[in-house]
């Protein structure tokens, strides 16, 4: 990946964080999702009082995406942490991985962990989901 969209997903990762609504835990997440056509849609967690309906950052915008046509996808920035303070990498929890699974080539499909411009690791989703289940499998 260009080093300029990696920024820019970056970049757009850390705006969605003051929209994260997370008054039970105060952890506050947000994603930037890059599809084939080079747009990008953002998403961050809404927590729930009822807990269990709580969604992440990532699986918000992948749901967003696919529910405007997007099936392609690039590349998902994701950022967060206590208070939306930026100290270590956030990573997807495994329910959003298995989303991923299901429409991203897991040995293309890049997963950008960040804590801002200057500090940031990239990782295939093949390297966060070892083994996983998807589509193929039931082909
Ligand atoms: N959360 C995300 O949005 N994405 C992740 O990758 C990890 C966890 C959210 C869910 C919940 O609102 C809060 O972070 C604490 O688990």
């Amino acid at each position: 990946m260009k080093e300029t969209e990696i920024y820019e997903l970056i970049e757009k990762a850390v705006e969605q964080l003051k929209f994260a609504y997370t008054p039970y835990s105060g952890f506050k997440v947000g994603a930037a999702l890059l599809t084939g056509n080079g747009r990008i849609y953002g998403g961050c967690n809404i927590e729930n009082a009822a807990y269990t309906p709580t969604n992440c950052a990532e699986r918000t915008a992948f749901f967003k995406a696919v529910s405007e046509g997007e099936r392609v996808f690039k590349a998902i920035c994701v950022v967060g942490g206590k208070d939306g303070k930026l100290t270590e990498f956030t990573t997807p929890c495994g329910v959003c991985r298995q989303v991923m699974m299901e429409f991203c080539s897991p040995e293309t499909f890049r997963i950008i962990l960040a804590t801002g411009t200057d500090h940031y690791k990239i990782f295939t989703l093949r390297e966060l989901l070892p083994q996983g289940f998807g589509p193929s499998n039931l082909e």
